[in-house]
């Protein structure tokens, strides 16, 4: 490493320890990991650590539900997600868990300086209890009727239909999701982090280029709102680390899981020697990054800096956010087999086959990235199998056979050559600001130059002429050097490739400086394929085996976070109803003719829709879901007799039915080919 190498520490965030690792997370691990082998390509020091994320009241929901502890759950499946991440390369330095001596350490520390330094406030709150669980209910384990449009089975927090946020206590006839009883409301005394006393902090710190502009942008409505104090305890029974100076009382999951980078990384000091402080002391040198999905933001780049800011401890230098993913244009989905877990994956397919599609996708931005099925095989085989694994498939063979296996010893030309130094600076400033599908366009660009080369040169052709054998060995050369120089700007995405191709070109290691100097007279390996064509059926199978393996799971006991998100597919049935109840609704087949947000809404779409004879004005709680020109065109289905609703936005002149719990989670309802819109259902 030379004296000018950065120190850099990175983070993905903590997968909870209660699912396993889908497609949809890899998007994250896969982007920090590309960056950080960079990095170490580089010669800069990158150490990059995760955990487990292990607590919180759905993973000591889910382990009651298996007749487990939460230790043996967790235990599993950190398990399950240590083997599915190494299967996709993705190299922590660490993986540890937030349920560690080192995380209780960390949380317990922090706490006590921010209370010391007068940041946290003590104050009873009432809060739901289900009176029959006999626990206290989180806002997602409380469903009921939305205070302001009476939709039925809306979350404690906010109203899919109407958009509407509440208090949990607002909720018409409230049920808890955990037993089904109706909860009651109890007082308990709490800890609160006082985070406003960081607003201006905070308000300069998310400004000063440590987050994208987009999130800086949402940031700032909180900020305007005004940070409100933030429960950071929970009441017994919970699953997680008990308030030192508040028996009863548990950190809430989100206080501790941040942390859980700090405990990751001390725990790694400790196996390796280095120094904690160095890198997380107030005025530190190094650099810190930590990747995300854009639905944590908020716990990422205002209560964290502040927790971190109050306690004596360095901030951020960046939090870096990415968009979520998408299968085929539509949200991953149990159904269509597109809901992927990584070990399904595996079982079917190259794990750089995806990585290699996620960097062409990845931009520096938030916006959701689509993986295309159909796209995935066409650019995998047309750029790694067609284009560079091609090159060394195209020059091994006569080197191999004609030349002894050595490459020429005198550099016959130097245009190709120069034109791949210039490529790797372009990449590295790529790679560097997460601009990867330029690096990979780059990339492909230099891959296409060569085999444009090789066919003007056509080796085969000349190889059968004695008096221009030996020039075909300058020709492999030039082409093995470029395939050598593609191989190493590819390898931070795809190090199981880079090394087989090393050991193929009888190489060490290699770094980024090393594409500079030429093999000459260098002796290489005879060529064995790096890489495969996809083929359809093995994607198809993927599917398939998807679906089986969603269908076989068991229902989830619980929400799978405490937080607004897409986990929730347990709702108990609801009352039994007489056949002439249901006869009264009149669903109707409906065609989308028109979608569009509505402004101020966050998460309702305006709806134009057919039904035959007419045309209805409805808004549906399905933004969070759908774009909304991907739903025009669409039949679904309407309840057409709903009494029409004023609304903010304008009156709803009936409703469409969708499937799911909210967030990205909702599926809606279409009928067969064939219907026709105005159609009654029965
Ligand atoms: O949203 C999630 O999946 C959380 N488990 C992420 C936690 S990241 C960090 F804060 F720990
Ligand atoms: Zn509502």
């Amino acid at each position: 490493m030379s004296s000018e190498a950065r120190k850099i520490l990175v983070t993905s965030a903590l997968p909870y320890a209660n699912g396993p690792i889908h497609i949809g997370h890899l998007v994250e691990y896969i982007q920090t990991d590309i960056w950080a082998r960079f990095q170490r390509m580089q010669g800069n020091e990158c150490i990059y650590v995760c955990a487990d994320d292990a607590h919180g009241t759905p993973i000591m929901l889910r382990a009651q539900a298996e007749g487990i502890t939460p230790e043996e759950l967790i235990t599993r499946v950190k398990q399950e997600h240590e083997r599915d991440f190494a299967g996709f390369h993705v190299g922590f330095d660490n993986f540890h868990s937030t349920h560690s001596e080192e995380n209780r350490y960390y949380a317990t520390l922090i706490y006590q300086r921010l209370k010391e330094g007068g940041h946290i406030a003590v104050r009873t709150i009432e809060q739901a209890y289900d009176p029959e669980a006999k626990m206290f209910l989180p806002d997602r384990f409380i469903k009921g009727e939305c205070p302001n449009c009476g939709a039925k089975d809306q979350y404690g927090d906010n109203c899919e239909v109407c958009g509407a946020t509440y208090d949990p206590t607002e909720l018409k006839n409230p049920y808890s999701v955990v037993s089904g009883a109706t909860p009651v409301l109890r007082e308990s005394e709490q800890y609160f982090f006082k985070v406003g006393d960081f607003a201006d902090m905070l308000k300069q710190w998310t400004r000063a280029g440590h987050i994208q502009p987009e999130i800086a942008n949402k940031m700032d409505e909180w900020l305007e709102e005004g940070l409100r104090d933030w429960d950071i305890s929970r009441n017994a029974p919970y699953w997680g680390f008990e308030i030192p100076d508040a028996p009863g009382k548990y950190f809430y999951v989100w206080m501790d899981a941040p942390i859980g980078y700090l405990a990751s990384f001390r725990n790694w000091c400790d196996r390796t020697g280095h120094d904690f402080d160095e890198y997380w002391k107030a005025d530190s040198e190094t650099e810190l990054y930590h990747f995300i999905g854009k639905d944590i933001a908020r716990f990422h780049t205002l209560f964290f800096p502040a927790m971190l800011h109050g306690a004596g401890f360095r901030r951020p230098t960046a939090v870096w956010c990415h968009g979520f993913l998408t299968v085929d244009g539509q949200k991953m989905s149990k159904s269509r087999g597109t809901f992927i877990s990584a070990k399904t994956y595996l079982e079917h397919l190259n794990p750089e086959y995806l990585r290699y599609y996620y960097a062409a996708k990845l931009g520096p931005g938030i916006e959701d990235i689509d993986l295309s099925l159909e796209d995935f095989q066409a650019r995998v085989n047309s750029d790694l199998v067609g284009k560079v694994v091609n090159i060394a498939s195209r020059c091994a063979g006569f080197i191999v056979k004609k030349f002894g296996g050595r490459l020429s010893a005198e550099w016959p030309q130097d245009d190709l050559h120069r034109a791949g130094i210039d490529t790797a600076a372009r990449v590295a400033e790529a790679y560097e600001k997460r601009e990867y599908g330029k690096a990979m366009r780059e990339i492909m660009a230099l891959a296409d130059r060569l085999n444009q080369y090789i066919d003007e040169q056509q080796p085969w052709v000349r190889i059968k002429d004695e008096s221009q054998q030996a020039s075909v060995q300058d020709t492999c050369s030039i082409g093995l050097n470029g395939f050598r120089q593609l191989v190493i700007l590819l390898k931070p995405v795809l190090p199981r490739l880079a090394a087989e191709a090393e050991a193929f070109l009888k190489l060490p290691e290699q770094q980024w400086r090393d594409l500079e100097t030429p093999l000459l007279d260098h002796e290489i390996n005879k060529f064995k394929p790096l890489m495969t064509r996809i083929e359809r059926e093995r994607i198809d199978a993927m599917i398939e085996a998807s679906k089986e393996a969603n269908a076989q799971e068991p229902k989830a006991a619980s929400p799978a976070s405490d937080e607004p998100g897409p986990d929730a597919d347990i709702e108990p049935i609801a009352d039994e109803i007489r056949f002439e109840d249901f006869a009264r609704l009149d669903l109707r087949v409906a065609r989308i003719v028109k979608a569009e947000a509505v402004e101020k809404a966050d998460k309702l779409l305006r709806l134009t829709l057919d039904v035959g004879l007419e045309q209805r004005n409805v808004f549906a709680g399905i933004k969070s879901a759908y774009r909304p020109e991907d739903l025009e065109g669409r039949l679904t289905v309407m309840v057409a007799n709903l009494a029409p609703r004023k609304m903010r936005f304008g009156l709803s002149e009936g409703m469409v039915l969708a499937a799911g719990p909210g967030g990205k989670d909702i599926y809606l309802l279409s009928p067969d080919e064939g219907a026709t819109p105005g159609m009654r259902v029965k």
